[in-house]
């Protein structure tokens, strides 16, 4: 009895692993990246996603001030890393190219920010990407005071204070700047370090 046991489930194994082997090899899975995800699969993937935030996201307040100096270095690492797959101020109306691309796109932040997330949350995204999407992890490129800059200008950001919207607004693609608070050198970002940990 117990041994009719043992074998069945063993060949309910073989028999799935088998069959989930002959599915990959046939193609079936679309390796694609224009390929929707389907529901199944976003469902998992944010359910995985939000329970590892709720265990693993710090719950700290976000150790950078508030300062207009601070949302400007924000800024500038934005442009430098992020703006490439989020988009400028204009956000889903005139998405970029990358952001575009991938499945499931890149959010242009400026029309669908997370300012309502609880900034832990953002830090934790940043530092270690988001599986199965296009979203990196940036905690081997940036410092945490970085990472906290950044998610200081992402909860604000629909919100700035004169001086920073001003650089945002300004700021483009080509790294092209017009706003005053921008031309005054890169100081505030080499002041941040932006070529790795200190
Ligand atoms: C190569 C493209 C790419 C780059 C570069 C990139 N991201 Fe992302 N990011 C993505 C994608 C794709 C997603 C969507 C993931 C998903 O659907 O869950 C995402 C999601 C996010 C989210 C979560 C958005 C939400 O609605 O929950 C945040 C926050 C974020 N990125 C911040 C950043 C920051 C800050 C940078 C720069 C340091 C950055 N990203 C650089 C592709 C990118």
């Amino acid at each position: 009895m117990l041994r009719g046991l043992i074998l069945g489930i063993l060949l309910t194994v073989i028999v799935a692993a088998g069959s989930g082997y002959l599915i990959l090899r046939s193609g079936i899975i679309p390796a694609n990246a224009d390929a929707k995800p389907g529901s199944l699969e976003r469902f998992i993937a944010g359910m995985s996603l939000r329970a590892t935030l709720r265990n693993e996201a710090p719950k700290i307040r976000n150790p950078v001030p508030l300062t207009d100096a601070k949302l400007i270095a924000g800024i500038k690492l934005y442009r430098k890393h992020c703006l490439i797959c989020h988009g400028t101020a204009a956000g889903d109306a005139a998405p970029s190219a990358i952001g575009r691309g991938e499945n499931p796109g890149a959010p242009q932040l400026a029309s669908k920010g997370v300012e309502d997330d609880p900034e832990g949350w953002t830090f934790w995204k940043i530092a270690h990407g988001i599986r199965w999407t296009g979203m990196p992890s940036w905690k081997d490129v940036l410092t945490d005071s970085q990472i906290w800059t950044l998610t200081l200008f992402l909860k604000h950001m629909d919100r700035l204070p004169p001086g920073p919207e001003a650089a945002w607004r300004a700021t483009t693609a080509d790294g092209a700047v017009g706003a005053p608070t921008f031309s005054q050198g890169s100081s505030v970002v080499k002041s941040e370090g932006t070529t790795g940990k200190p």
